[in-house]
């Protein structure tokens, strides 16, 4: 019953973590009834495994479910283990500030201002309002950025290897806000998951020990692009890999920016737009009908009409076909196909570019600034959720605790985010799931392009 982050939290002398646990917090599950608790059946002790997935992320119905900051038990966890009603969810205080000056019992005290009585106050996430004889009462959401979880990492670079910060545009948002607007991709389905790992003959000890796609293949390779508030980096870790894929097999013939809100504002049947997509569907959309580029549908972060018919007339909506594509023309792509291991992974990206992968997204992440990240175990959330991401690259770096291996990954947070939009995360651990599910794709480029390039197979 020893928790990691309890260990962490000794480890590094901040015991003011360890006096924050139980403040009660009702997760927004309950209309979501389930059941889901009744089907797996485990209650008792923490157990990690016991849990389903509900609304993007996990629920459990463990012991422990309640005993941290935020309740992530389910819906049913009170019915169907503890066979009781599930406790109020009010909002609760946070903090209290009893001004004893009778005279002042009409106003709180925040953050050394006076706050008047029925007045409200902005806290990170959090609002809060004076209400009678001090007290004031404050939401008790958890937040995208957490200062005290900053503070421990940047005051222990060398036993998390990478650094935090508090970014501007996620202070003040909730940690729910930032998993369903910030990642956006749906958890592969299970056959997905049984898809085989394609088999690629190579000697692995030939690998370079670096690599940047970047260098190897300059203004080839999709810049930063930022999602802002909307779950869609299912579909733009796709059409920035297809993109790459075009640039690099075209040797720069087509090096197109294709269009996310193609597949965001089209690809309406099976997937969510803004609010999260699957990546085998979101590769079959492409396969069957191809997309636009970037300048004839222009990424605008929201549920946008499909204004261009899927196999229309492309002049007719003044876009560009594909170079030697006739007007109804689209990008395409060949099947998709997943990639089993981390040579495998790097080997794919020395021969064809840029992979795609879904990783889990913890509180932590949001937060991450530089370095190598690996997720850090201090948040008191369970809450996560998966994300999608380029790889772009690998290296190793000595660092705090000796060699490590990582990553090189871009993101979809701006320029502004980590380091310069991309992070580097642990590379050979499966660090957050990120070498569970890696796909790429062949582009379908034109035969005329590729006989002139000599394009290598590299089956
Ligand atoms: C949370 O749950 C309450 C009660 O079921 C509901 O009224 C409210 O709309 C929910 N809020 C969100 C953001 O889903
Ligand atoms: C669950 O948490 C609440 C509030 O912290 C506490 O009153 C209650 O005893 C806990 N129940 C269990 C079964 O641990
Ligand atoms: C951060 O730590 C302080 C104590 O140092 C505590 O009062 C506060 O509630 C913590 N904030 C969060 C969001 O956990
Ligand atoms: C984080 O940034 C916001 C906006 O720039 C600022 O208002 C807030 O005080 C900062 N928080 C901390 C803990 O520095
Ligand atoms: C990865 O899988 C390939 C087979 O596809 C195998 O030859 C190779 O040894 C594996 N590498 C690692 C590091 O497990």
């Amino acid at each position: 019953m020893i928790r990691n982050w309890y260990l962490v939290g000794i480890a590094v002398g901040f015991t003011a973590f360890l006096s924050v646990s139980s403040l009660p917090y009702r997760d927004n599950f309950s209309d979501l009834p389930g059941p889901y608790c009744e089907n797996i059946g485990c209650c008792d002790e923490r157990q990690d495994s016991c849990s389903v997935p509900i609304m993007g992320t996990l629920c459990y119905c463990d012991d422990f479910c309640n005993y941290t900051r935020v309740d992530d038990c389910c819906p049913d966890y009170w019915s169907h283990c503890k066979g009781i009603l599930p406790p109020p969810t009010t909002t609760t205080i946070a903090t209290t500030t009893l001004n004893n000056d009778p005279q002042q019992l009409t106003s709180c005290t925040f953050q050394e201002r006076t706050i008047y009585l029925g007045n409200k106050v902005q806290d990170n996430c959090n609002e809060c309002i004076c209400e009678a004889e001090g007290k004031l009462l404050c939401d008790t959401n958890v937040c995208m950025i957490d200062p005290n979880i900053t503070s421990v990492i940047n005051r222990n670079p060398e036993l998390f290897g990478w650094t935090a910060s508090n970014y501007t545009e996620f202070w003040g948002r909730t940690l729910d806000d930032g998993i369903t607007f910030r990642l956006g991709t749906l958890p592969p389905q299970q056959f997905v998951m049984s898809m085989n790992p394609v088999r690629r003959i190579y000697d692995p000890n030939a690998l370079p020990r670096e690599f940047d796609c970047d260098a190897v293949w300059p203004g080839y390779i999709s810049g930063i692009q930022d999602q802002k508030w909307c779950g869609s980096s299912w579909a733009i870790s796709t059409a920035a890999v297809a993109s790459d894929r075009y640039a690099i097999v075209s040797k720069g013939k087509e090096a197109v920016h294709l269009s996310a809100q193609n597949l965001i504002s089209c690809d309406d049947k099976r997937e969510q737009s803004c609010s999260g997509g699957h990546l085998d569907r979101a590769w079959s959309f492409i396969r069957t009908y191809g997309l636009v580029d970037e300048d004839c549908f222009p990424y605008v972060g929201r549920n946008e009409n499909c204004f261009i018919k899927r196999q229309g007339n492309l002049l007719q909506s003044r876009c560009k076909p594909p170079l030697y594509g006739n007007r109804k023309a689209r990008y395409g792509v060949g099947p998709a196909y997943r990639l089993g291991n981390e040579s495998d992974i790097m080997y794919e990206i020395t021969r064809s570019g840029p992979v795609q992968a879904t990783m889990k997204v913890y509180q932590d992440f949001f937060t991450y600034n530089g370095g190598i990240y690996k997720h850090s175990d201090l948040t008191l959330s369970r809450r996560q959720g998966y994300h999608s991401v380029r790889i772009v690259g690998w290296g190793e770096e000595i660092s705090y605790n000796g060699e490590q291996k990582y990553w090189k990954v871009a993101n979809s947070w701006g320029r502004n985010w980590g380091e310069d939009g991309y992070f580097r995360i642990a590379r050979g651990t499966n660090e957050c799931e990120i070498e569970t599910f890696v796909i790429a794709s062949w582009p379908r480029v034109d035969r005329k392009i590729q006989l002139a390039n000599e394009i290598p197979n590299s089956e």
